[in-house]
């Protein structure tokens, strides 16, 4: 349960918010309010995965924003698991610490918080993660331009146990969720899709092969804790935009297995690296909200709508149409942190919007240290973590 809220209900003075700063549970949690800040990978963490003060300082401005849950970037299992070359990982023990801090961080602000971890699979980039790119099946993001070499059943199996290790260790932490990235083109997407997944044994065909992974991963964690799943939430495909794509209907089987398991909520995007212009102009059309919509039909757990929302004003539409039951907003925060605050108390005019400028969503791409181009904007406090010698993609 979260301390206390940043924003008091009480002090609303635009009531046409009152559904956005409505309390809501979320599996065994309560959120304070519908908003979340959507997972922001902000690459400063330190070469090895260790969370920084920087990290820290982020998501700790991310819970004062007001947001009643905060998700915390995607955060590596596996040594070759990362996207950027500063991401953060989880796992061996000896990450935890740094977790911790992290988690108690968000969490004292009052709001929730919940772990984003993900495996990169076959759009890694070996400049990032000096590893070699691993994949269901080979395939070339055009993008990254490397072959993903196809994984053994071993390796499988190890990163199946990755998966469960970083559940068990994420909730050690502290995060009241730990976030399975189903998304984007990573590696448990890339195991659901046809797409990507052209295996011919055990792991790839039937869509019982397709799911094994969760299957295994399910089972590993249950080993240590029966009722793990009810702290955990997942993020999924609404479209991939490809033939032998995931589509909100293709998502069905998963969302039946991982809610019998008791999953405590969905969040829907779309697209894979190769499909990022139908991305944004989807997520410009609306369309990421008719996803969750169609989600809502069928999923029993509360579904997250998200994609270019830019402030509560929004935010209340989607509520109100029924498209979502929580909001998921990332780079309006970035660009002001007080977005939600200033809504809260009806002084929506001095919200500084995001300028769409693009730069904090290619950072891993241009070498960029993490920073909001607006003055008022998100900028990190401290420089020491700076990138250094990574190669672009
Ligand atoms: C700097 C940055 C980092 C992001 N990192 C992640 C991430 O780690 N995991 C993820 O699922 N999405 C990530 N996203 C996507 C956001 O969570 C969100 O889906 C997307 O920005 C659209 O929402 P918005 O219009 O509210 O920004 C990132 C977006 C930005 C701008
Ligand atoms: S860097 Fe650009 S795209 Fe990112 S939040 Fe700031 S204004 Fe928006």
């Amino acid at each position: 349960m979260p301390a206390q809220s940043v924003l008091n209900t009480t002090e609303l003075v635009d009531k046409t918010l009152s559904e956005v700063f409505t309390p809501v549970q979320i599996g065994q949690h309560l959120s304070t309010n519908r908003i979340v800040c959507s997972p922001i990978s902000i690459n400063l963490a330190d070469d090895q995965g260790f969370v920084t003060d920087e990290i820290i300082s982020f998501y700790e401005t991310m819970g004062k924003s007001g947001a009643g849950l905060v998700t915390i970037g995607a955060t590596s299992v596996s040594p070759e698991g990362g996207s950027t070359a500063n991401g953060m990982k989880v796992g061996p023990a000896k990450f935890e610490p740094g977790l911790r801090r992290l988690a108690s961080a968000v969490t004292d602000t009052g709001a929730l918080c919940s772990l984003q971890i993900f495996h990169v699979g076959a759009q890694g980039n070996t400049a990032y993660s000096g590893q070699p790119v691993l994949g269901p099946s080979p395939y070339t993001c055009p993008d990254i331009g490397i072959e993903a070499r196809e994984l053994t059943i071993l390796e499988i199996e190890r990163i199946e146990d990755d998966f469960a290790a970083a559940i068990i260790s994420a909730h050690r932490a502290g995060f009241d969720f730990v976030e399975l990235h189903l998304g984007h083109g990573y590696l448990l997407h890339e195991f659901l899709a046809p797409f990507f997944n052209r295996r011919a044994d055990e792991y790839g065909g039937s869509v019982e092969n397709r799911m094994r992974i969760f299957h295994n991963i399910v089972a590993k964690v249950k080993l240590h804790d029966a009722m793990a799943f009810t702290r955990v939430g997942l993020r999924i495909s609404g479209n991939d935009y490809v033939d032998g794509g995931m589509a909100i209907e293709a998502n069905r089987p998963l969302v039946e297995f991982m809610e019998s398991q008791g999953a405590a909520y969905w969040v829907v995007s779309a697209g894979i690296y190769e499909t990022a212009p139908q991305k944004y102009e989807n997520m410009k059309n609306g369309n990421y909200y008719r996803y969750a919509e169609q989600l809502k039909s069928y999923a029993e757990s509360v579904v997250i709508a998200q994609g270019g929302v830019r402030d509560a004003a929004a935010a209340a539409i989607i509520l109100n149409n029924g498209q979502g039951d929580l909001v998921g907003m990332a780079q309006a925060l970035i660009a002001d942190p007080n977005v939600l605050k200033k809504a809260f108390y009806g002084q929506a005019e001095k919200i500084l919007p995001c300028v769409e400028c693009g730069r904090c969503r290619y950072i891993k791409r241009k070498d960029l240290m993490f920073d909001c181009v607006r003055p008022e904007g998100y900028h990190p406090s401290h420089s020491k973590w700076k990138l250094t010698g990574r190669a672009s993609s």
